[in-house]
This record gives structure tokens, C-alpha cells and sequence, in this order.
């Protein structure tokens, strides 16, 4: 991979020069709330820089105004079967920007395309964008075409890779996304015909919102939403070839190695699973098995799962506590690295219990055969064996 840029920045500095050119602009920067999103909020974490916004999107006004930036942390899960590859993580942060019934998409673009290209020294050859093509409902996004043709930057039209909805009702819109060239050749394809574009930045013209029934009507005011990956433009700047290889990560590629002999897909899911625990513990949440804490309880399983593979021995006792203090220390989380240790060294034993237990029951007779919804529901419900690690345990 090859971005042709190698950057010295590091992802403070990115952070910082993000913040500090929109505010230039007459953005004021919010704070960033933790991964729980608001009381009623049906969502289980906070999925992208909007969510918390949402009743600003919809008409309320902010108290700082119209035009605000921020950094938000952000956990998909969504995205879990990814972890692994290059350009996902499960516990992120995305560099946002709002125009509350302020300015136009135009103006969010020429800004964006501005910073990428003077702010951090991207060349232009190496950006193609994609840019909603219209379908029955909405027609096509003509002036952010017209604002990518006048910039000479190749668009591609798409229907629905360029919508954007924040679940199936509430505010969207069109969007049009910035990708970046990472391939060892001249760029050459589109966006969606090779991944070696690679997604940096979104923005989206929300003034939209989608009812119940399906339908569109219009927000009380046009809203611009823009959100960029952080962990991923700081990785493509230092000339990384992957978000595990950003400054971000040095102290787990320093220590985990040391810790666990694992393939690349394993270590990246170990880190990534691991710090994501860290983040969703440090905000507060338990294990449980529902909602929230079972994500968390999927995390560490899956964690443990990969590391006893090879090595049943391998316990997360031997994780050192400075990867927890590093992982909270970044995301400013007021939590004693120790007790967060002590949450994940908990949940092992617990799942170590399970384990044994779970082998037990599954070599009673009754479930050699094919097991039927009864018997899921049974191991569940008597046992405490989700589905996931019934499965598991038969496979091996
Ligand atoms: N809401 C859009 C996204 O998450 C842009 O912020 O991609």
C-alpha cells in the first residue's frame, strides 16, 4: 500500500489540526459524549458522530450555535466480522462536523477537499469520490457534482452506498464519501469497483427524515454531517498499511507479540477486541447476557477464544496493565486501569466455568444428534450456553 505520504504527524496532531481548521471556520468544538447513548435512545452505543446530535438535526437549536466540530468515539458492531482486515476497528473515532441549518453541502466539500489536500498534503490525483445518483424518491445530488467536476476529481455515481440513514427511520440524506488511493499502482478503477479506494470521509446533506411507513419528508432545517475515521486517516498519512500499524497502537504491537505467538488476523482481533473491552468497560458497562454487556461479553470471548486455539494456558492475567492505562489515558476515561483489568480477568474465569460446564452437558447423549430449537433454547435457558458458544463447543 502506498498512500505516497509519510507524515510525521501523529494522530494528536491530526486530531488537533482537524479541530483547530474548522473552528477557524466559525465551528465551536463540543465535547464528545462516551459509547452510551442517551436515556431512550433504542440504539445499544453511540455509532457515529451524529447520534448524539440527532435532536439538533432535527430542529432543536444547539446551545453553541450552528457550526460545530468534534471527536466522538464510536462502536459498531456491525463491523465485527471485519476486525481483522486492515481498515476496521470496533471501538473507534470519528472526526465530525455539523452545519445545523447553516451552510450547503458545496461548502462542506470545498472545506473537506481543502484540508485533505493543503491541511495534510494529500495529492488530488490520489482522490476519487462517490456522489448520490438519485432513485423515485430524491433526485440526484447535482451540486456536489458539480462542486467534484470543478475540482477535477473523478466522481462515481451510486444509489445506495450513497444514502445515509442512521438506522431505518429519523434524519438522512444523500452523502458523498472521499476515498484515498492505497494501491503500490496509479489509481485506476472506481471506488466501488477496487477497495484499494479506501473510505476516509463522509458528508452527508441531512434534510431528510424517514417515517415510520417508509416515507420521506423534510427536516426543519438542511443539515450538513460529516464524519471521518480517525484511526484510518492517521494511519494513511503516516503511510501505514493498516490502523494497526498508526502511533495508536505501538505499546499492544510492542507488548502483545511478547505476550501471545498469534497470525496477523489473530493479533489484530486480539488488540482491537481487547482495547474495545477497555473503552466499553471504562464507560461503565458490566458483562451481562443482554444488551450492552453482552457485547462486551462477545468481545472477550471472542478474545479468548482465538488465544486458547493454540494455547489453552494463555490467560489474561499476563495482559500488562499499561495497555489499559494507555487505552484510558487516550480516551480520557477517569477509571482506575486496574479494576478494568480486574473486570476482564473476572470474565475469563466466568467463561472458563462455562466452558467446562458447556462440555459436560454437550456430551450427554441427548445432544450428540443435530439439536433442535428445544434443545438451543434448553442449554440456554437451563445451562446459561448461548447459541454462539453451543455451536462453538460442537465444532470443537
Ligand atoms: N453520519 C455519517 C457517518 O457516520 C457522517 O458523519 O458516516
Amino acid at each position: 500500500m502506498n498512500t505516497g505520504l509519510n507524515s510525521q504527524l501523529s494522530t494528536e496532531d491530526v486530531v488537533r489540526t482537524f479541530v483547530e481548521y474548522f473552528e477557524e471556520r466559525g465551528h465551536r468544538r463540543i465535547t464528545g459524549s462516551t459509547l452510551l447513548p442517551p436515556p431512550g435512545d433504542p440504539v445499544l452505543f453511540t455509532t457515529s458522530g451524529m447520534h448524539p446530535l440527532t435532536p439538533y438535526l432535527e430542529g432543536r437549536p444547539h446551545p453553541l450555535g450552528r457550526r460545530l466540530v468534534n471527536v466522538q468515539r464510536c462502536l459498531r458492531t456491525t463491523d465485527l466480522e471485519e476486525v481483522g482486515d486492515s481498515t476496521h476497528l470496533t471501538v473507534f473515532e470519528m472526526l465530525g462536523t455539523w452545519s445545523l441549518g447553516d451552510y450547503e453541502g458545496q461548502q462542506s466539500l470545498h472545506w473537506g477537499y481543502d484540508l485533505l489536500t493543503d491541511g495534510f498534503g494529500i495529492d488530488p490525483r490520489l482522490l476519487h469520490v462517490t456522489v448520490f445518483g438519485g432513485d423515485d424518491q430524491v433526485g440526484p445530488d447535482t451540486a456536489s457534482l458539480e462542486l467534484w467536476q470543478d475540482r477535477g476529481v473523478p466522481v462515481e455515481l451510486t444509489v445506495e452506498d450513497n444514502w445515509w440513514p442512521n438506522g431505518s427511520t429519523g434524519p438522512c440524506g444523500p452523502d458523498s464519501e472521499i476515498f484515498l488511493w492505497t494501491g503500490d499502482t496509479p489509481p485506476e478503477s472506481t471506488p466501488t469497483g477496487d477497495d484499494r479506494w479506501v473510505e476516509i470521509w463522509n458528508h452527508v446533506m441531512m434534510r431528510h427524515r424517514r417515517l415510520v411507513d417508509g416515507t420521506l419528508v423534510p427536516l426543519p432545517q438542511r443539515n450538513i454531517d460529516t464524519g471521518l475515521g480517525l484511526e484510518r486517516l492517521s494511519s494513511l498519512l503516516q503511510g501505514r498499511t493498516s490502523v494497526f500499524e498508526c502511533d495508536l497502537f505501538a505499546p499492544w504491537r510492542s507488548l502483545v507479540p511478547g505476550l501471545w505467538q498469534l497470525d496477523q488476523p489473530s493479533l489484530r482481533l486480539v488488540c482491537d477486541h481487547l482495547r474495545s473491552a477497555m473503552v466499553v468497560i471504562g464507560d461503565g458497562v458490566r458483562p451481562a447476557n443482554t444488551g450492552r454487556g453482552y457485547v462486551l461479553r462477545r468481545l472477550v470471548r471472542r478474545v479468548l477464544t482465538v488465544l486458547w486455539r493454540d494455547a489453552p494456558s494463555r490467560q489474561l492475567t499476563d495482559l500488562p496493565v499499561e495497555l489499559v492505562r494507555h487505552t484510558s489515558g487516550h480516551f480520557r476515561q477517569d477509571v482506575d486501569p486496574h479494576d478494568v483489568r480486574r473486570v476482564l480477568i473476572e470474565e475469563e474465569r466466568r467463561f472458563r466455568l462455562l466452558l467446562d460446564r458447556g462440555r459436560q452437558v454437550l456430551a450427554r447423549p441427548r445432544f450428540q444428534g443435530p439439536l433442535d430449537e428445544g434443545d438451543f433454547h434448553y442449554l440456554h435457558d437451563t445451562h446459561g450456553l448461548p447459541r454462539d458458544l453451543v455451536l462453538t463447543l460442537r465444532q470443537g
